[in-house]
């Protein structure tokens, strides 16, 4: 079975990588010259762990090969799976110029019967788009489209690639379903075929349940934090309800990254779009939207709104850890809010600032390590929990800092830390 994918970005090249290792001939297009070239010579553009040494085991063993050559990698492949960005519009709906431009592209160059995957999170109603597109433009009519939605989270991708929860099959015929199964056969996971149109929102309404899940938690904490209760705590009890689960309960500085945000706004313009008032999906968005502007105000009431001679330490800038990814990232946001003030900001992140330096003020201080961002600081805010954070010599930071001073928006630490001398803030606790 001869497999390509089109696009290699963080869901194609995963994707890719892990359909290799599995022993399939995977051929990878890519039309961005320098990605290309990178990854050719074993380099991948973001950092995912464990992703380098598997991409390069495969690419050594000549199973896992990229190209930007389109015609004859198209005609001769069984399966493809079409894996380009749909980046969101300004009002939620998701631009779908590659996916539309590549059905296309492949529907004039297929020759026999042809699977084509749709594996990038897109509206309800794309598989169509695309059946239509390729009914139009081939004469050979003999494909079938596919939604096969990914549940992959960033840090994580290769464990949630290999051991996902569900494998989710939207089509129309069993002989799609079949080549499906056959792929993901070494998974040995449960399946739930569909059709494509429920496929492509059960992706929607996983992300947003999720999203709604953590801001739900987050106002609880709001409210832990007004009444003196501990949302830690109120986190534990409701998630041993087997009924509501453990997982996605850890109040922070709101959801961020390229999924979350831009699916709950998809979601809410599809409802709209199709007579469909989503209330709760609206209240998440707004909550989650307001919830950095609330975070700033709490930083404005520790420093009793003087900004003057002021140096904030920022320690975690990726949007969670164990990314480089600084996309709607709390920390870019929180970090824009406070650069308006008079404070001098200093920060550090163990993969992210390459990426935060290209969204952030020139007026900010990027440090090679904690210690060094820590320096005469008045204030700590822990925005992302990086294990390297978790294990602070507090002593050190204590004697380094102006001010021992920290706001911990990821509750890695506890109260206990106020016996060195700290003064203490958290999410959720009074
Ligand atoms: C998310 C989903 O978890 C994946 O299943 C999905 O495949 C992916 O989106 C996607 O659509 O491609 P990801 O965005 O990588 O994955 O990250 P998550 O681990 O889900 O975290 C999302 C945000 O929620 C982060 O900002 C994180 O800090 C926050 N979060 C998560 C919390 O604030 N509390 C929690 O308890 C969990």
């Amino acid at each position: 079975m001869k497999i390509t994918i089109i696009g290699a970005g963080y869901v194609g090249l995963v994707q890719a990588v892990c359909l290799a290792d599995f022993g399939f001939n995977v051929i990878c297009i890519e039309k961005d010259t320098e990605k290309l070239r990178d990854l050719k010579f074993g380099k991948i553009p973001f950092y995912e762990p464990g992703l380098e040494d598997l991409f390069r085991k495969n690419l050594k063993s000549n199973r896992l090969n990229f190209t930007n050559e389109f015609s004859e990698n198209i005609s001769t492949s069984d399966v493809i799976f079409i894996c380009v960005g749909t980046p969101p519009k300004k009002n939620g709906e998701s631009n779908l110029s590659f996916v539309d431009q590549v059905s296309k592209d492949i529907s004039k160059k297929i020759k026999g019967y042809t699977v084509v995957v749709s594996k990038s999170t897109v509206p309800v109603g794309t598989s169509k788009r695309i059946e239509n597109s390729l009914k139009k433009n081939n004469s050979i009519k003999s494909f079938d489209v596919v939604s096969n939605p990914e549940f992959l989270r960033e840090g994580a991708a290769i464990n949630d690639f290999m051991r996902p929860d569900k494998i989710i099959i939207g089509c129309r015929t069993k002989k799609a379903e079949k080549i499906l199964k056959k792929i993901y056969k070494k998974l040995k996971r449960p399946y739930v075929v569909t059709n494509n149109e429920t496929a492509e929102i059960i992706k929607y309404a996983n992300n947003s349940f999720l999203a709604t899940k953590i801001t739900f938690i987050n106002e609880i904490a709001d409210l832990c934090e007004n009444i003196g209760a501990e949302v830690e705590t109120v986190a534990k009890a409701i998630g041993l309800d087997g009924r509501i689960g453990a997982k996605f309960l850890h109040p922070g500085p709101g959801y961020g990254g390229s999924c979350f945000p831009k699916d709950v706004k998809s979601l809410i313009y599809q409802g709209n779009k199709n007579s469909t008032d989503l209330k709760i999906a609206k209240a998440v968005d707004r909550a989650n939207d307001l919830r950095v502007k609330s975070l700033f105000q709490r930083v404005k009431k520790i420093t009793k709104n003087k900004f003057n001679n002021i140096q904030i330490c920022i320690l975690g800038i990726s949007f969670k850890p164990e990314t480089d990814d600084v996309r709607e990232s709390p920390g870019i946001k929180l970090a824009r809010d406070i650069g308006k003030t008079k404070a001098k900001i200093k920060i550090y992140d163990p993969q992210g600032m390459k990426n935060a330096k290209k969204e952030l003020s020139k007026s900010i201080e990027f440090c090679n390590d904690e210690y060094e961002a820590l320096k005469n600081t008045n204030l700590l805010i822990i925005v992302t929990e990086w294990n390297q954070f978790k294990n602070l010599d507090l002593l050190k930071v204590k004697k380094l800092m102006k001010k021992p001073v920290i706001l911990d928006l990821r509750n890695i630490y506890s109260k206990d830390i106020v016996k060195l001398g700290f003064q203490y803030h958290s999410i959720g606790n009074n």
